[in-house]
């Protein structure tokens, strides 16, 4: 039986900084961002966004196509959840309207954690076939000011369809993957910034894809040039260059830029706008490749790299369907990022500072841009969420 990826939409923030005001401000030359690590834009949430928010906006396409209505289990993934007790997805599962005959988790592994998810819903749909499991990989990606991390920051979410018979990307069952116990990227649960040892996690990542991939060529059988194109995990978009280089040079193969560009940059175009959203990346990296390249890709193998610090890795690849075009969300994509508003450095500075309040008390907050649902506010250490589209049904106290 096929099964595999029917779905995909995407979401990020209508705010964002251009990476040439934060050059001037930190007093850098803006190539070290623009071509050094190949970042043009990050996406700012605004305050009255959260990662409830970001996947309950991603989703919200497939819940008004009532395309959800046989999902009977929601897995959400992201390493910047907002409660230690309850899954974000349980939030979504009420914007959206499921049926509460839903089996709900949240899951985390850093970056990696949107796979284990997608992998966990192959396994599901295998077992009820005539079921859909909806995958929601929604991050904000925060480093402290003015550190190294900084211009590497984003945030988005990607909700996937996961089904038998999928219209976009059948999941072929060979899959490398790989555990080690690193320290190069963590967050203790006292600090809504990440830790990074910068560096460190780049070479790391490197070392999970080589593992990874080893693994995957000796139970496919497959080598590189069996793969048509790559999508890899994009904490910045020169992170993927790198890693495509490495690999291509451990079987032998030297890149030209010319064929580099051509191997990866149709994957990497909303991540130079988006920036770094952690467990979304490499599905926003998918859903670039399928909407953004001019070629028919019909019947061509995708080859995936999934990585978190921490570290997990993971490689495995998928066909793309007959038809597949017809799926696609490329022009509301495009769309979305070209309506958004840029933000001056003090703008950023300013919401990079706010903090949702602890003290137990009733707040409302401020309207920014959203999309349809937003986090209205927070009462009793409760969020409540509002639906700008149906708001009778959707406020709640959470
Ligand atoms: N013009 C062109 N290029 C320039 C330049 C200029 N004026 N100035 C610098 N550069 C180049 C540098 O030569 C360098 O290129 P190479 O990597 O090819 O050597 C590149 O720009 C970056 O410069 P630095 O190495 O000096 O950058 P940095 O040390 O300040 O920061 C970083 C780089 C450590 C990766 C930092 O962005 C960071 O900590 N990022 C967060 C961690 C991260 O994303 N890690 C990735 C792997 S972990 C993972 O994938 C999980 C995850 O999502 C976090």
């Amino acid at each position: 039986m096929k099964i595999g990826i029917d779905q995909l939409h995407l979401y990020s923030s209508h705010y964002y900084v251009d990476l040439k005001t934060l050059a001037v401000e930190r007093g850098v030359d803006v190539d070290k961002f623009y071509r050094g690590i190949g970042q043009e834009q990050m996406a700012v949430p605004a305050p009255d966004e959260d990662v409830v928010t970001l996947g309950a906006n991603a989703a919200q396409g497939l819940a008004a196509g009532g395309d959800l209505d046989d999902v009977e289990l929601l897995l959400f993934a992201t390493e910047s959840g907002i409660d230690q007790s309850k899954a974000a997805g349980v939030f979504v599962h009420r914007l959206l309207g499921l049926s509460e005959r839903c089996r709900t988790v949240e899951l985390k592994q850093a970056c990696y954690s949107g796979t284990a998810a997608v992998q966990l819903a192959v396994q599901y749909v295998a077992r009820h076939p005539g079921k859909k499991a909806l995958v929601i990989a929604a991050d904000i990606a925060r480093y402290e000011l003015n550190s190294p991390g900084e211009a590497t920051q984003g945030c988005g979410a990607a909700a996937l369809v996961i089904a038998a018979n999928p219209r976009l990307l059948c999941l072929e069952e060979e899959a490398g993957f790989y555990t080690e116990d690193v320290m190069d990227f963590w967050r203790p649960n006292y600090r809504s910034e990440a830790l990074v040892d910068g560096k460190y996690s780049t070479l790391v990542y490197i070392r999970a894809l080589e593992a990874c991939w080893k693994q995957y060529e000796a139970l496919s059988g497959r080598s590189l040039s069996d793969i048509d194109s790559f999508c890899y995990h994009i904490p910045f978009t020169k992170m993927a260059e790198k890693a495509h280089r490495k690999l291509c040079r451990s079987a032998g193969a030297a890149l030209s830029a010319s064929e580099m560009a051509a191997a990866l940059d149709d994957s990497l175009k909303y991540s130079r706008r988006m920036g770094n959203c952690y467990t979304a990346s490499m599905y926003v990296g998918l859903a670039s490749l399928l909407e953004q390249s001019g070629r028919d890709l019909t019947g061509k193998r995708i080859g995936l790299f999934s990585y978190g610090s921490g570290c997990v890795g993971e490689f495995f690849s998928g066909i793309v369907q007959p038809g597949y075009q017809t799926m696609l969300q490329g022009a509301l994509h495009q769309e979305m990022l070209r309506d958004r508003t840029e933000l001056s450095y003090q703008q950023y500075e300013d919401i990079f500072n706010y903090r949702v309040p602890t003290d137990g008390g009733v707040y409302t907050f401020p309207e920014y841009r959203t999309g349809p649902y937003r986090l209205k506010g927070i009462n009793g250490h409760k969020r409540e969420y509002e639906s700008l589209v149906e708001s009778d049904e959707s406020d709640s106290a959470g």
